[in-house]
Parts: structure tokens; sequence; C-alpha cells
């Protein structure tokens, strides 16, 4: 198949070179005519495990090719998937924009029939806008369909997320649109689910925020686990196990972040005001999310007292751990916080600093989480990267002026961290000194 995947961001460049790797032919484009060039280098301008490796073998084969020339790409792909951006208004609807132009571009383009999938997260009903949108500028009346295929690819993990699905959706209104992508996912071994293309974009938001919905939920569960003397690592355990609610997205924390959750969240309130019904479930979702940061905050204050002019060594700034993304990383808002008190931020993320140098100031970023903790007043751990899991903590007390840890991933055991002389506060975390098993 001859597909054309239009943006060249997180979801597109995945989406291109998965395709490739499955023997399509794809063309990726961009506007961004620099990422392009990088791209046909084989240079990736985003930190994905195994990406690169897969852009390469792709280029090598010759089945993925990178261009700034839209109308190449329209012309030579039966099948076009929308990939560009869509970033939040001020007023936190989704800015679609580039989806409009590329919708009319197309209409413009194509030489003849094409199908026009979203893979975007999109407001419910931007299928429709897409088909009026090219169906006006389509002067030649040439024939085309619009589907919606959302991707429920995670950072970090985006090409097994992409290769090995739970489930596909495919939200179409003609046969011919439901065999050509069912043909194109016919060697996934998930389901497909083939729906209208209001469903497809629906589902989307509803797994989004109910993922959302799930950490708030958890997460307030924690804070009142901390007021009434139980474990929240006990609780979710208990809670997990029971398969109607499944154990994932279960882990009690600073929140979540990222490009996806936050936005989509925000975006999915105001559609359903503009639809006339009032989400209030997922607004508390929102504060909730908001709101356990500045615990946090109070957290480390019960700990050091006065905030101001002391030192803290922060460990994580990438929203999550294996990315270097940092938008609406909760670190990135814990560490302005923490400034504002008069703090001095001492911080190391394996990946991320590069990104948070460009959007923090005054923080002495370190080449590791020693360099970090040495002489700090306490430690806050704020992404669960893998390598904080196994600090030397005889080192971290004798390089710290306070043995404190406040460790808003819960990664450590209280036991396993007080044996060494650290005080310790986790998110939730709670245990009986007289039955420590
Ligand atoms: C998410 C969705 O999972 C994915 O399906 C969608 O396509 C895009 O958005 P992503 O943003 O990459 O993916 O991250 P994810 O792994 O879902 O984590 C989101 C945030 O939730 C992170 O900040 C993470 O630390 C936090 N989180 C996750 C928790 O706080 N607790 C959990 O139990 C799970």
């Amino acid at each position: 198949m001859d597909i054309g995947v239009i943006g060249a961001g997180y979801v597109g460049l995945v989406t291109a070179a998965c395709f490739a790797k499955l023997g399509h032919k794809v063309i990726c484009v961009d506007i961004d005519t620099a990422k392009i060039n990088a791209l046909k280098k084989g240079k990736i301008p985003i930190y994905e495990p195994g990406l690169d490796q897969l852009v390469r073998s792709g280029l090598r084969a010759k089945n993925i090719y990178f261009t700034a020339n839209i109308k190449s790409a329209i012309a030579k792909s039966t099948v076009i998937f929308i990939a560009v951006g869509t970033p939040p208004k001020d007023n936190g609807e989704a800015d679609l924009t580039y989806i409009e132009n590329v919708a009319r571009k197309i209409a413009t383009e194509m030489p003849s029939y094409r199908l026009i999938v979203e893979k975007s997260t999109v407001p419910v009903q931007t299928g429709k806008r897409i088909e009026e949108t090219i169906k006006a500028y389509n002067k030649k009346k040439i024939k085309f369909d619009v589907a919606s295929n959302p991707e429920f690819l995670r950072e970090g993990q985006a090409i097994s997320d992409f290769l090995s699905p739970d489930r596909i959706v495919i939200g179409v209104n003609s046969k011919k649109a439901r065999d050509i992508l069912s043909s194109i996912y016919a060697s996934f071994k998930a389901p497909i689910i083939v729906t209208d293309i209001e469903s497809a974009e629906l589902i989307k938001h509803a797994s989004n925020s109910f993922l959302a919905m799930k950490i708030s939920y958890i997460n307030s569960i924690a804070n009142i686990c901390e007021r009434c003397g139980a474990d929240i690592v006990k609780v979710s355990k208990g809670i997990g196990l029971d398969r109607r609610i499944g154990k994932d997205f279960l882990n009690s924390g600073v929140g979540f972040g990222g490009f996806c959750f936050p936005k989509d969240l925000e975006a999915f309130i105001r559609i359903s005001e503009k639809l006339g019904y009032d989400f209030d479930l997922l607004r508390s979702v929102k504060r909730v999310n908001d709101y356990q940061k500045i615990l946090f905050i109070k957290k480390i204050e019960e700990s050091l007292w006065v905030l101001n002019g002391k030192t803290i060594a922060v460990l994580g700034i990438a929203f999550k751990p294996n990315t270097d993304d940092i938008r609406y990383a909760p670190a990135i808002d814990i560490i302005k916080m923490l400034q504002n008190e008069g703090v001095k931020i001492k911080a190391f993320d394996p990946q991320a600093m590069k990104n948070a140098k460009t959007v923090l100031k005054d923080v002495k970023f370190c080449k590791d989480a020693y360099s970090a903790v040495r002489d700090s007043d306490c430690l806050c751990i704020i992404t669960d990267w893998d390598e904080f899991k196994s600090l030397d903590l005889k080192r971290v007390k004798r390089l710290m002026k306070q043995p404190i840890i406040v460790d808003g991933r819960n990664i450590y055991e209280p036991k396993d961290v007080e044996k060494f002389g650290l005080k310790y506060k986790g998110i939730g975390r709670y245990y009986d000194r007289r039955h420590q098993d």
C-alpha cells in the first residue's frame, strides 16, 4: 500500500516507521524542513527507544521517504494519515488549524480517490468537518473517504504499542474505507473494532480520560491512606486484582503529565461543554491532579520546616521514564513552585535535561544523581526512571546535608530507605513498624 503520513511528530513518525517495517511504501511529510533533512539522514528529533533503528532500516529498504513537499505525498499515496499537531488553545480547546489546512490541501491536490484517515487525537465530529472541508474545496468532485483510526501509543514504548496494540479502532462510513484499513492491519493479531467515525473519535477521548481518572482516583485514595494509617501500595494491589478494575494505572504519585492526558482531558471537558453536557467528573480529575503537586510541596515543607534558602535535589524531570519529553511534566511545575519559595534546585534526569534547560531558569543541572544530592537538604524523586530505583543509599546519606527523601513515585519501600538512616516520605505510604515483613 502507498501510504502518506502528514506530520512527523511523535504519532506521525512512529506510524510512518511502523508501516514501513510492515512493508508498506510510506511518505512522511512535515513543513519543518530542518526536521525533514535530519530525518532523511536517519536522525530522529525525539528520544524514543528503537525508533532510530526502525527509521534507518526503513530508509535502507527504501520503504520510507521524508519530504517537505505535501503535494507530492498526496499525489503518490492512496491512503493519507493525518498526524499533525492539535495544540491546546488558551481555553483548553484543541486548535484544529493544521488539520483544516491539510484537509484543504488534500482537496485541491488529490488526483484520484484518496482515503483520508485521522490519526491525531481530535474532537469528536472532526471527521465530519474534514469531509465537509474536502467536499467544499474539491472542485473536480474526485471521490474520497474519511476515516478515523485513533492511536493509543505511549511514549517510551511507542513501537511495541503500535505493533502489538490491545485493539485497532477503525471508524468508517463506507465499505471501501473499511476494506482498505482492514487490509493495512491484516497482519495484526489484535481485534479490529469497526465503528462509525464519531464513535471511533470518542473511543480515543474516553480511553485517555478514563486512564487519567484512574490515576486521580488512586491519588485520592493515597491521600486518604495518609490520613488513616493505610498503605496505598497494598490498597492498590488489593483493588487492582479485581479483574473488573485491573492493576494498571493504579500507581499513586505526583500526578499525570505529558502532552496527551492533560491536554486531551481539557479538550474533552470543552467538547462536552460545547455538546451541552457538563462533564463535572473530568473537571474533578483535573483538579485532583493539579492538587497532587501542591500536596507534594507541602510534604517537603513538613520535612524541612522553612523552604527558603534550602537546596533540594530533584531526580527526574521528564513526565515519565524512558522519554525526554517535559511537556506538562509535574517536575517542571514542582521546581518552579519550589523556586518561588526561595529553594535552590539541583536536578538530574537521564534524558530530559536538554529540554528542561529551555524552560527552567537558575537550576543547577548535574551530571548524575549523586552530584545532585551532594549537599542537598532533601532529595525529591519525581520521575520513576529505573536507575533511580537502585541508588547507593549509603552514599546518598553520606552526601546529603540532611538525610531526607521525598519520593513522588513510591519507587522505594520506606523500611529499605530508613535502614540507611534516611527519613522517608512517599505518597500514601504507611507501614507499621511493629510488623516489618
Ligand atoms: C498516554 C496514553 O497511555 C496513550 O494511550 C495515549 O495514546 C497517549 O497518552 P503517554 O502520555 O505516553 O500515553 O503516557 P502514559 O504512560 O499513559 O503516562 C501518562 C502519565 O500518567 C505519566 O505522567 C505517568 O507518570 C502517569 N501515571 C501513569 C501515573 O501517575 N500513575 C500510573 O499508574 C500510570
